[in-house]
C-alpha cells in the first residue's frame, strides 16, 4: 500500500532516543497495539481514544519519527499503521522487542470499544453502499472496473491450476453473479455468499437464466457466519469492501480445503478517492506485498499472479494463494 516510514536521523544514537522517546509514553504504546492488525486514519485513532485530532497527530508524529508506524495517503486521508522492523538496522532489536512486549498488553475496554465502533462505521458504510447501490450495480463496477475486464484473467489463472477430482468452489460477494456459470462449468459444486439481498437476487436470476444447477446461493456476512471450506475460494473485487481486510484474508484461508486455493482480484493500489463515494470502496486498492504478506500470516503461499493495466489508469492484480496440503495433518 505504498506505505512511507519516516527515517529518522542519521545519528544511530538519536535514532535510538527516538525510539526510547515515542516508546516512553502509555497512550503511543496502546497506538501501536491497536495497529498490530489493522490501519487507521487520525481521525479514527482520535475517536478510538477519545482524544483530539491533534492530539492524536502529535503522538502519530512522534511515532513516526522514530520508524515505528507507517504512513499511507488515501486520498485526503493518512493512513497509520506499524512499520515493519528492520532486524539489521540500528533500533532494530529494539523494535522487534518493543512489538513483542506491546503485543502481551491488554487494551482498556473504553479502547476496544473503540475499535468495534470504528470497524462498525467501515462496513456500516459498505453494506448501506450496496443497499443504495444495487440497482445501479453494473454502471457503478464499471466506473472503475467491471468483470468483463478482469474475468479471463481470473479464469486463465484458474485454469493453470490443478484442482482436486470433484472440487467445490466458494464465492464470497458473487454481486449480479456474472462470474457464476463460468465456476459452475469447472466445480462439482458451487456455493455463493453475499450479504446483500438484492444482490443476491440478481445473482438468483443470473443461475436462473443459465440453468446452473450446481450452485447455492446464501444470504450472509462472508466474515461473520462460518462457511463450509471449499477448494477454491473465489473473492473477486470484494476486499477493498471489508473493514479489517487482514483479518478478513485470515477468515478466507480458514475457508480453504488443504491443497486448495484462495484467488483473489483487487485493485492495486490507488489515489482516486472519489471511488469511495461512487463505488462504496473502503480501501483504495492494496499493495501487492501487503496481500501476500497477508495470507503468508494467514498460512498461504503465494502462487502466480497477474496484473491488468486498464486504460482509466487502474490496474488489478489476480492472485493466487495456495493452502499447503500438510494442513490436512495439521488441523486434524
Ligand atoms: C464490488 S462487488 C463485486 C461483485 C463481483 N464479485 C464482481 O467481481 O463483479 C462486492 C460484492 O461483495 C458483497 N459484499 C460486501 N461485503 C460482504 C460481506 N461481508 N459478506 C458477503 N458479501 C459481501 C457486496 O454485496 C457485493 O455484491
Amino acid at each position: 500500500m505504498n506505505m512511507r516510514v519516516s527515517v529518522a536521523p542519521d545519528d544511530t544514537c538519536e535514532l535510538l532516543a527516538a525510539v526510547c522517546k515515542a516508546a516512553g509514553d502509555a497512550l503511543r504504546l496502546r497506538v501501536l497495539r491497536v495497529l498490530a492488525h489493522d490501519s487507521f486514519g487520525v481521525l479514527e485513532l482520535a475517536q478510538i481514544f477519545a482524544i483530539g485530532q491533534s492530539g492524536m497527530s502529535h503522538h502519530l508524529k512522534v511515532l513516526a519519527q522514530a520508524g515505528l508506524v507507517a504512513t499511507r495517503r488515501e486520498g485526503n486521508a493518512i493512513f497509520y499503521r506499524r512499520a515493519l522492523p528492520q532486524p539489521d538496522r540500528t533500533g532494530g532489536a529494539l523494535h522487534i522487542a518493543l512489538l513483542d512486549e506491546v503485543d502481551r498488553l491488554e487494551l482498556p475496554a473504553p479502547v476496544q470499544d473503540g475499535v468495534c465502533r470504528v470497524h462498525e462505521q467501515r462496513a456500516a458504510a459498505s453494506h448501506e453502499f450496496f443497499v443504495r447501490m444495487a440497482e445501479k450495480f453494473q454502471a457503478q463496477q464499471d466506473l472503475i472496473a467491471g468483470l468483463p475486464q478482469y474475468g479471463d484473467s481470473v479464469l486463465a489463472l484458474l485454469d493453470t491450476l490443478s484442482w482436486p477430482e470433484k472440487a467445490t468452489a466458494l464465492e464470497i460477494g458473487p454481486g449480479d453473479g456474472s462470474f457464476l456459470p463460468e465456476l459452475a462449468r469447472r466445480f462439482r459444486h458451487v456455493t455463493a455468499v453475499d450479504n446483500n439481498p438484492a444482490m443476491l437476487e440478481q445473482a438468483n436470476q443470473r443461475c436462473v437464466e443459465h440453468q446452473l444447477q450446481n450452485v447455492t446461493l446464501k444470504l450472509a456476512d462472508a466474515l461473520a457466519e462460518s462457511e463450509a471450506a471449499a477448494d477454491c475460494v473465489i473473492v473477486n473485487m470484494v476486499l477493498h469492501h471489508f473493514e479489517q481486510p487482514e483479518t478478513a484474508i485470515g477468515r478466507l484461508a480458514r475457508l480453504v480445503n488443504p491443497g486448495g486455493g484462495l484467488l483473489l482480484t483487487e485493485l492495486c493500489n490507488h489515489d482516486q478517492k472519489w471511488a469511495r463515494e461512487a463505488c462504496g470502496d473502503l480501501w483504495l486498492g492494496f499493495e501487492q506485498d501487503d496481500l501476500a504478506r497477508w495470507a503468508e500470516a494467514a498460512g498461504l503461499l503465494s502462487g502466480e499472479s497477474l496484473y491488468i493495466g486498464l486504460r482509466n489508469g487502474f490496474q488489478i492484480q489476480v492472485r493466487h494463494f495456495a493452502k499447503p496440503v500438510e494442513d490436512r495433518l495439521t488441523h486434524r
